[in-house]
């Protein structure tokens, strides 16, 4: 039996699932960075990306926050909830980096007077442009309820999330969350979907505020590889032999014929 493709985007696949309602995402090596100009691979990356997104989003759900997550299956990929992908990327940042740096020419590293929400739309073809509320609601990206919704969900994470990671030595400067609407009967939930990982993180050391995430593959930093594997081992769930082709092939989910 082959499962159905459902999408392939640039770090992920969507599997149909074994029951209706989930899908399985199977995270690649793949990396691309400045929408798809830049292309890569980094080793082991997606082995480690289902690890951390799995930590990350139980943690979440254990203190409230409704996640689209239900179990991992395997070295690679995790069972999920289907929902309908709101498209629009919301960046939460603490820590001036990256495009906001650029933007309005402050030096990377400034800490932010607070923790700035914006907006970008989900969109490869267009580059995914920045937007605000109001394009979101106009264009009926999402209601005024469900975007009310999704900035106190952000905000939790950001301020769980910034706690998490101090505890373990590193500064939360910024990071990219996705959302889904599940449906579930005659209900609708907002719930947090896709992954948390150093692809869409940025986490630097605390103390000497060395890069462990996706940048090193941006800015060709090197040791790309070591520092996701940093990330997961200071989390305390660096998988054994992770990237060993010999172990993932011994490990596929059960209804993979
Ligand atoms: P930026 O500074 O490039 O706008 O990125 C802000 C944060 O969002 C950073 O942690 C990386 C993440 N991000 C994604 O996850 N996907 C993207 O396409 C972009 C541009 C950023």
């Amino acid at each position: 039996m082959k499962r159905r493709r459902i999408y392939e985007g640039k770090a992920k696949v969507i599997f149909e699932g074994p029951e209706p309602g989930t899908v399985v995402q199977y995270f690649k090596d793949d990396a691309t960075a400045f929408n798809n100009l830049k292309k890569g691979t980094i080793e082991g990356k997606g082995v480690i990306n289902n690890r951390i997104t799995e930590y990350l989003m139980v943690k979440l759900g254990e203190i409230g926050v409704p996640t689209h997550f239900i179990k991992r299956l395997n070295m690679r990929e995790q069972l999920v909830k289907q929902v309908e992908i709101i498209p629009v990327e919301v960046v939460i940042r603490n820590v001036a980096a990256g495009s906001l740096a650029k933007r309005f020419g402050i030096e990377e590293g400034t800490q932010l007077p607070r923790s700035i929400v914006e907006f970008y739309y989900k969109n490869d073809a267009l580059g995914d442009p920045m937007i605000s509320d109001e394009h979101i609601t106009a264009f009926g990206w999402a209601s005024p309820m469900e975007l009310e919704e999704i900035v106190t969900l952000s905000i939790r994470c950001n301020d769980y999330l910034s706690g998490l990671f101090y505890g373990i030595g590193l500064k939360l400067v910024d990071f990219k969350l996705e959302f889904g609407r599940l449906f579930e009967g005659e209900e609708m939930r907002i719930v947090l979907a896709d992954e948390i990982s150093p692809d869409n993180c940025r986490l630097w050391d605390v103390k000497t505020n060395e890069k462990l995430d996706k940048d090193r593959f941006r800015r060709d930093l090197g040791k790309v590889e070591e520092a996701y594997q940093e990330v997961a081992r200071r989390l305390g769930i660096l998988p054994e032999k992770s990237g060993d082709s010999a172990t993932e092939s011994e490990n596929v989910s059960p209804f993979v014929k």
